[in-house]
């Protein structure tokens, strides 16, 4: 549904949300305001639109059906941290780990952006529900954009259109998302771009306290998809703070047993670490299944029996294309076989996209996600590293039952991990829940391209959520502690009716820098041990950092492993450690005041047992 103007037969009554548009419509000045009803047609024109601006092309409908091709400025391909805000009244709520602005002064600044900025361009008001419309787990937004790439995009990752706005009615409780890519046609002489964008002038606020989000400048990925990193996990993680429910980077798999029994496992990794492998796994333990609820982010909420039930806010999965292949995650492969986004891939002679080990043997001839030919003997990779993939959760064939059950599913067990060379052993189960939110605190990995910025750097993501959680990283693992106690979990009691905690790396190297663990189907060996302590049973050993399989606790068969990489996989070496608490002094005094005693105490108590073993 479309209409010149704003005021004439919009479909909706809302008064606050008529109101706020209006003052968006007057601030930014579109040509034509676009109310997006989530229809298939409404997908198809803009696409049609897409092609004709060169925004994207049409792969060729026989090999890919009904999927786009884009490219973006090569100055926008990533999510921009330093250039995101947290705008809380105080300074001090955004914590050390944010960039903050002040609100007053952000607003009068991006005003002075917006104004007139969508002039010559279609304004898009999308109605969105994060989570399945009605489930009492799911909260809805608007956001309002010139971009059709965002419209479309926002049509795969999240619930969109009419029915959003009828499940909204009168209320005023939604977020309210601005995004603008800062390009105005206002000259006759100004041509549009492909991929217009602001590349030296970005800006991604968020402001809490009033749940609103501002963008300006980039059109790409988690900047410009409101619904996804702004709003479910930077907005979000405010409201559940301030509601006692958890927002996370987390995926959610169901994991069934020989047997059919089934436990819902959620895991927190940093960006492009294998997320997505990991929630559509095949396993190579017979018998063992992994079906997806998500692969980015939970919502989890207490049920009634006081266990944490989790949904997948998202609809669709935008995945980092690089490294996906039938090898690696054939279900992610299968998933995106139609009606796709594809962003920053590299284009096949025959019509078809391509990115770094996507086949066993290279294509001769591409052309690069930069435009230019590119042959299999060029030196640079086709696609960009960040490329990536926006496809419909429902066309993967392993997406659980439940996936869009609006009650959510139970957490069994939480795992956290990153990328460490060093250092971290291939898993390991927390003493409790406390000691789970230690562990989950000191998380470090090293850097990937989901970001801007040097790939590779060790830097500690807690819990994953350092480019996403929208307060005090120290109020928020109080905020966890404090859901730990809720859950019956405290000092005295490990788990109450809580998650087990579970700490894994798949990326530990030997000393020639080979990984000592196939990871991918491999990992069903850990997620078969973590089943079976999730019920009590399974051998375990203990160090001074917490509970591993013994040597003959994980299931190995048919696995051709070394005793010494498994010895090296599990090994906790005190020295290492040694070094690591002096950097999570330095990490933890960040926090000042705010980091909770009872982490304090962890990191001290493993300091004295350190310090015992030397003597
Ligand atoms: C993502 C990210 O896009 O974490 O999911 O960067
Ligand atoms: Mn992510």
């Amino acid at each position: 549904m479309r209409f010149t103007s704003p005021l004439e037969a919009v479909p909706t009554s809302n008064p606050k949300l008529l109101a706020w548009v209006e003052r968006v419509v007057d601030l930014c000045d579109p040509g034509k305001v676009w109310w997006c009803d989530g229809s298939t047609e409404e997908y198809d024109e803009l696409a049609q639109i897409m092609t004709e601006t060169g925004t994207a092309r049409w792969l060729d409908p026989e090999l890919r059906p009904n999927s786009l091709y884009v490219r973006s400025d090569p100055a926008d391909v990533a999510r921009v941290e330093d250039r995101t805000f947290i705008c809380s009244q105080r300074h001090e709520d955004a914590g050390p780990t944010n960039n903050w602005g002040d609100p007053a002064e952000m607003k009068a600044h991006l005003r002075g952006l917006y104004e007139g900025c969508m002039e010559g361009r279609t304004m898009f008001v999308i109605p969105y529900s994060m989570g399945p419309i009605g489930s009492p787990i799911a909260r809805i937004g608007i956001v309002i954009t010139d971009s059709p790439y965002v419209v479309c995009n926002m049509h795969i990752m999240a619930r969109v259109g009419t029915k959003v706005l009828e499940a909204l009615g009168d209320s005023e409780d939604f977020v309210r998302g601005i995004h603008s890519v800062g390009y105005p046609l206002d000259s006759q002489k100004k041509p549009d771009q492909p991929w217009p964008c602001n590349a030296d002038n970005k800006y991604i606020c968020h402001f809490p306290e009033t749940r609103e989000i501002w963008s300006y400048g980039s059109g790409y990925g988690g900047n410009a998809l409101l619904g996804k990193k702004c709003h479910a996990l930077r907005i979000a993680s405010v409201q559940a703070r301030d509601e006692g429910w958890l927002a996370e980077h987390m995926l959610i798999l169901k994991l069934t047993n020989p047997a059919g029994r089934s436990k819902f496992i959620a895991a927190a990794f940093p960006s492009a670490c294998g997320k997505t492998n990991l929630a559509m796994m095949n396993p190579t333990l017979p018998g063992w299944k992994v079906e997806t609820v998500g692969d980015d982010i939970a919502w989890m909420k207490f049920g009634d029996d006081g266990r944490l039930y989790a949904i997948n806010p998202e609809a669709g999965f935008f995945g980092v294309a690089p490294g996906t292949s039938m090898h690696s995650n054939p279900n992610a492969m299968l998933s995106l076989t139609k009606n796709s986004i594809f962003t920053n891939c590299a284009l096949t002679r025959e019509g078809d996209v391509y990115w770094e080990d996507m086949l066993d043997e290279k294509p001769a001839f591409l052309v690069d996600w930069l435009r230019r030919p590119w042959t299999s003997e060029s030196k640079r990779p086709a696609a960009h590293p960040n490329a990536r993939f926006t496809a419909p959760a429902s066309q993967c064939p392993v997406i659980a039952d439940e996936w869009e059950d609006p009650a959510g599913v139970p957490i069994d067990a939480i795992l956290f991990g990153g990328r460490r060379a060093k250092v971290v052993p291939l898993v390991t189960e927390a003493f409790s829940w406390e000691h789970g939110t230690f562990l989950g605190s000191i998380m470090a990995s090293e850097k990937t391209a989901a970001a801007s910025g040097r790939v590779g750097v060790v830097r500690r993501d807690p819990m994953a959520m350092l480019p996403f959680c929208g307060y005090h990283m120290g109020d928020y693992f109080t905020h966890w502690l404090e859901v730990g106690a809720k859950g019956g979990a405290n000092g005295e009691v490990a788990w109450g009716t809580m998650p087990r905690i579970f700490y894994v790396n798949w990326f530990r190297k030997d000393e020639d820098g080979n990984f000592l663990w196939p990871g991918f189907g491999e990992n069903s060996r850990v997620l078969k041990w973590v089943f079976e302590r999730c019920d009590g049973e399974g051998e375990v050993q203990e160090t001074f950092i917490g509970l591993h399989p013994t040597a003959g606790g994980l299931d190995l068969e048919g696995l051709e492993i070394s005793q010494a990489d498994l010895d090296l996989l599990l090994e906790v070496d005190p020295d290492d450690w040694r070094r690591e608490v002096t950097l999570l002094h330095d990490h933890y005094f960040q926090f000042g005041e705010r980091l909770p005693k009872a982490l304090a105490d962890q990191l001290t108590k493993l300091e004295s047992v350190l310090k015992a073993m030397a003597g």
